[in-house]
């Protein structure tokens, strides 16, 4: 049920938008900080974030705590109605430490310990970066607990990589032994027995490294998952304080993208992290009118990694913690978003559900590695730039849309992208090795749904199913305990299951199923998968229907990866055509219960992909944000507080288009006006339309 959410912190009324602000680089330009304050207001910015790289700055020496600045900025933001997320600034640290501490500093998987510099590269076991975290977030908690700014902790920033240390090694070896208890259950799992590798003792356990084991599939799993764990720990030690002396203020901290191929961070598994923070927050900085994918096709791959995100709490809004109002430094073109497309991408994250849109970074600074990242404020130092003029107008419309805050996105179909499955699949000697494109994947059958309008929330495998109509699993490859019973479930009480070749291939230790795939799925699903075959680019397949069960027929070509399926009970609906597997099952369909599980055995061209949900979708009766034909390009998401549907139209393409609107009586929330039957859409351009919902009519 759509419902809308309450803010996370009472003095939260709208959505937010401002971003990271680094003062403590401009402490010599008083001036410069006063010209901010003026520029904030005149960019329509009410939430700035603070401290995330300021350690140096409030803890210059060991124990000379210096809050001074930090206390004026603060208290002139609140002067200025301007709110505060606080961030705790371990994510960089000061030179002092490094050098009476080496231990704080990070040990690379080749066993190097790095040298003071950078960021993002802490020792996450070390007792002393610990304490020194620990001791200066109390200080800050106490220090602003009460103060009228502070609305979010952000807690360190970017957490991401792993240390090699003694420390974390040993930590490493707690953690198996908790798991596993004996060594014969851990070598049994990480399959010792080949190339010799069976454990006499603990202490032989090492974490994976270049110049050592890094074959052996188990333990680098393991290795993944203690390394999420150890992360999760050092940030509990930093809450632990802050909850403490600040019970209200709730903590995020800021997820991160993958690019240059936009999804989601593989590197911590984000179903788990999520759990620990109050308000989920990511860094999204797609790289728009790249050579790479068109904008309409980036824009698919985005909002993915939005739901990703949005569906870690259910319906919950999220945040964009940092996205540029221009440029990056590090992408491999530094293009600057063309005018109207910097609007469109923040419409966009708060049509999948965020409720702010927030900059990496506010200023430009003068000096080291970003300078020329990109910030609403430039080395010229005023408001007359297109890019301030851009993010003044995106700050209207956040005030347009304020009521939006709170509200949710509840979809009736889930796609399953599970982090530990694609660790597990990118291990795997099989396939293309380097190409299996999980992701990938998951996006092109989220992309027809994307084309058609209809939300979809993007979750792990453990997560509760019961209120979906339609889950798709594409290359479910690791299937962990529970999980096919979980879908049988699912399936038996009327929810239709669509699986891919390369599923049910492992359990949760990377040790195969024996007894035929698709393992545990086998009886769900009604198939047994003998071989895959893996193409070459230029090797062509393809897949011909002929049941008419579906709605749709024809021909449609397959590539990369054609598995040699036998249906067992299910019923087939199209086969190959070509090579030795002619003629055999190539999709097919098994009532099981109430329900129906599909399997597809081939990876399909997209036109397969769009027919076959669309199909599906019609069938089902699933609900669209808007039900009319779109245009290539324009795309459209929903949101709603159960009594109002706020619907979002955008159009990704440089050409204008337009949509008619089904009918109904709709406004139009930033033209503030009744909107016609017709809408039209420039280049870049979006509508957000608020209706009734039909549960009222
Ligand atoms: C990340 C970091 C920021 C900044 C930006 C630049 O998201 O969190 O500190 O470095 O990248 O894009
Ligand atoms: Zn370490």
């Amino acid at each position: 049920m759509n419902k809308k959410y309450a803010p996370f912190h009472p003095a939260v009324t709208g959505l937010l938008h401002g971003g990271d602000y680094n003062p403590d680089q401009w402490l010599s330009y008083p001036e410069i900080i006063e010209e901010d304050y003026r520029l904030m207001k005149l960019a329509n910015c009410n939430t700035f974030t603070l401290n995330v790289f300021g350690w140096s700055a409030v803890e210059p020496e060991e124990g000379r705590y210096e809050f001074g600045w930090l206390d004026k900025i603060m208290d002139d933001l609140a002067a200025r109605g301007l709110q505060v997320i606080l961030a705790t600034p371990s994510g960089a640290r000061p030179a002092w430490m490094s050098a009476k501490y080496p231990e704080v500093l990070r040990v690379e998987s080749n066993r190097q310990r790095n040298l003071h510099g950078i960021r993002h590269n802490h020792c996450p076991t070390s007792p002393v970066y610990r304490k020194k975290t620990r001791e200066l977030n109390t200080k800050l908690a106490e220090r602003y607990k009460d103060h009228p700014a502070l609305i979010l902790w952000h807690i360190s920033n970017e957490f991401g990589g792993a240390c090699h240390c003694e420390l974390c090694q040993d930590a490493f070896r707690a953690w198996l032994k908790q798991k596993y208890g004996t060594l014969e259950k851990l070598n049994h799992a990480w399959w010792t027995g080949f190339w010799s590798h069976t454990f006499t003792d603990w202490g032989q356990i090492e974490s994976p490294a270049p110049h050592g084991e890094n074959q052996v599939h188990g333990h680098n799993l393991d290795w993944q998952r203690f390394v999420t764990d150890q992360t999760i720990d050092f940030y509990r030690n930093e809450i632990a304080p802050l909850r403490e002396i600040t019970p209200n203020i709730p903590a995020t901290t800021n997820f991160m993208g993958n690019y240059p191929h936009m999804g989601p961070f593989t590197g911590l598994n984000y179903a788990k992290f999520g759990k620990e923070v109050d308000v989920v927050s990511w860094d999204a900085y797609p790289a728009w009118h790249s050579d790479l994918q068109q904008n309409m096709d980036l824009a698919a791959d985005t909002a993915f990694v939005h739901d990703i995100y949005r569906s870690l709490k259910g319906g919950q809004p999220f945040l964009v913690m940092e996205n540029t109002p221009s440029l990056v430094n590090w992408h491999q073109v530094n293009k600057p978003k063309r005018p109207g497309m910097h609007a469109l991408s923040a419409v966009q994250s708060l049509a999948h559900g965020a409720d702010s849109v927030l900059y990496f970074q506010w200023r430009k600074g003068r000096g080291a590695s970003e300078k020329f990242h990109g910030a609403v404020v430039d080395h010229s130092g005023h408001e007359h730039t297109r890019v301030f003029r851009e993010v003044a107008e995106v700050g209207k419309i956040l005030e347009q849309l304020g009521e939006i805050r709170g509200t949710s996105v509840e979809p009736e179909v889930a796609l399953i992208y599970d982090w530990e499955n694609g660790w597990a699949m990118d291990d795997a000697q099989a396939l293309k090795p380097r190409e299996k494109n999980y992701i990938a994947t998951c996006q092109a059958h989220y992309k027809s749904f994307w084309k058609r309008g209809i939300p979809v929330d993007v979750i792990d495998m453990d997560r509760d199913f019961s209120s979906y109509k339609l889950i798709v699993a594409p290359m479910l490859y690791m299937v962990r305990p529970g999980v096919a019973e979980r879908l049988e479930q699912f399936v038996q009480q009327g929810g239709t299951l669509v699986v891919t070749y390369w599923s049910g291939i492992v359990n949760e230790n990377d040790l195969t199923f024996l007894g035929g795939f698709p393992g545990p799925l086998r009886s769900l699903l009604g198939v047994w998968a003998e071989e895959i075959d893996t193409l070459y680019d230029s090797d062509r397949n393809s897949i011909r229907f002929f049941s008419e069960e579906l709605g749709f027929g024809g021909t449609y070509e397959a590539r990369e990866y054609c598995e040699v399926i036998h249906a067992e009970t299910a019923k087939v609906l199209a086969k190959y055509e070509r090579d030795y597997y002619a003629n055999t099952p190539a999709l097919t369909v098994n009532t099981f219960g109430q329900g129906k599980a599909y399997y597809m055995a081939s990876r399909n061209e997209d036109r397969f992909n769009d027919d076959f949900y669309e199909q599906l979708a019609e069938h089902l009766n699933i609900r669209r944000a808007l039900d009319t034909g779109l245009p290539e390009g324009v795309s459209v998401h929903l949101r709603s507080d159960g009594e109002h549907d706020y619907v979002f139209i955008m159009n990704f393409t440089d050409g204008s288009k337009q949509v008619e609107l089904p009918q109904g009586s709709y406004y139009n929330l930033l033209d503030q006006q009744q909107q016609g039957s017709i809408l039209k859409l420039s280049a870049y351009g979006f509508a957000v339309l608020k209706k009734d919902t039909d549960a009222l009519k």
